[in-house]
């Protein structure tokens, strides 16, 4: 297994099943009246956030606890950051309380790889600008699985913002080393220049894909990370690259809808698409913990009996 996760890239196919499994072991955890493990007691977790996160931040903190670490949450805001205090003097902090694993989001893409150089614990990518976010990708996968019995090859549409998602680019990577068959639909505004080197397809019509598609995933549209006009008004990009009611019809009976959150109903997504019985939004939740449970545990080498149901019942 390897040491850090900053790219979905650095999965084995290997690597990323045996993820999915330990997951999938983890899960039944929080079945049980206890849902703790003693796998990883004594070792501290820290949760770096220089970026705002609901969902990704409380994940990993339970994904921990739920593991027995002590865990650090520290957010950039109220910190000596705010001081000026620099991302290397802040991981020189962090080596010296001991940090066996270092979670970090950060506006920069590349920060958790710095970070590397830095620490001596594992460093987890929790999303690095418009760069990588690859325990998202993870879930996602995790989440088709379940839902559907398989990866290999899925058919897998992803809608929206490209440009700005690092949801985006790790799930190609993933998903393509899962041997799922992914196809990007955007505005051309919204796609990387370098688009034509990952390994997917890219469409310009939705209303074309979906009929083919087994699982459609949804981007948010990050208005935060935009500096100029990419579409023309809010109404236009929903008409043409939403997806609400009529166009969720167009899907084969058994495909999912799936989107990372936080969402903007009524842009991308329409309240009663992301509310319906297909998505699969809310169990994304729930599985980006089990998700985080097995990174850490795997990373941080989990001790012999990590999953081992008789300790654990005590
Ligand atoms: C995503 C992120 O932060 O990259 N959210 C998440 O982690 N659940 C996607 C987004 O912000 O749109």
């Amino acid at each position: 297994m390897i040491r850090h996760l900053i790219s979905a890239a650095d999965l084995s196919r290997d690597d990323a099943l045996l993820i999915l499994d330990t997951a999938e072991e983890l899960a039944q955890v929080a079945e049980r009246p206890i849902r703790k493990l003693p796998t990883l007691r004594g070792r501290t977790v820290v949760n770096l956030f220089y970026e705002d996160s609901t969902r990704t931040r409380i994940s990993f903190e339970a994904a921990a606890k739920r593991l027995s670490a002590d865990v650090i949450n520290f957010s950039a805001r109220g910190s000596s950051v705010a001081k000026g205090e620099s991302l290397k003097d802040t991981a020189l902090t962090l080596e010296a309380m001991g940090a066996d694993a270092v979670v970090v989001r950060h506006s920069a893409s590349g920060a958790p790889h710095r970070l590397t150089r830095w620490v001596r614990g594992s460093v987890v990518n929790a999303g690095d600008g418009t760069h990588e976010h690859p325990t998202q990708a993870l879930l996602d996968a995790f989440t088709m699985r379940r839902r559907l019995g398989r990866l290999d090859g899925l058919r897998v549409t992803i809608v929206g913002d490209v440009l700005h998602s690092r949801v985006a680019r790790s799930n190609v990577l993933l998903l393509r080393t899962l041997g799922a068959e992914v196809t990007l639909v955007a505005p051309p505004t919204l796609l990387p220049i370098a688009v034509s080197t990952w390994p997917c397809e890219v469409g310009y019509d939705l209303d074309a894909e979906l009929p083919k598609s087994d699982v459609v995933m949804m981007l948010r549209v990050q208005a935060e990370r935009m500096n100029a006009a990419y579409f023309p008004t809010v109404r236009e990009y929903s008409r043409r690259y939403g997806l609400d009611g009529n166009r969720m019809a167009l899907l084969p009976e058994h495909a999912i809808v799936m989107h990372p959150g936080p969402m903007n109903r009524g842009v991308e997504i329409a309240a009663d698409v992301a509310d319906s019985p297909r998505s699969t939004i809310v169990e994304q939740v729930a599985n980006g913990v089990s998700i985080r449970m097995a990174v850490l545990y795997l990373l941080l080498g989990g001790s012999e009996s990590g999953t081992d149901r008789t300790e654990a019942a005590r």
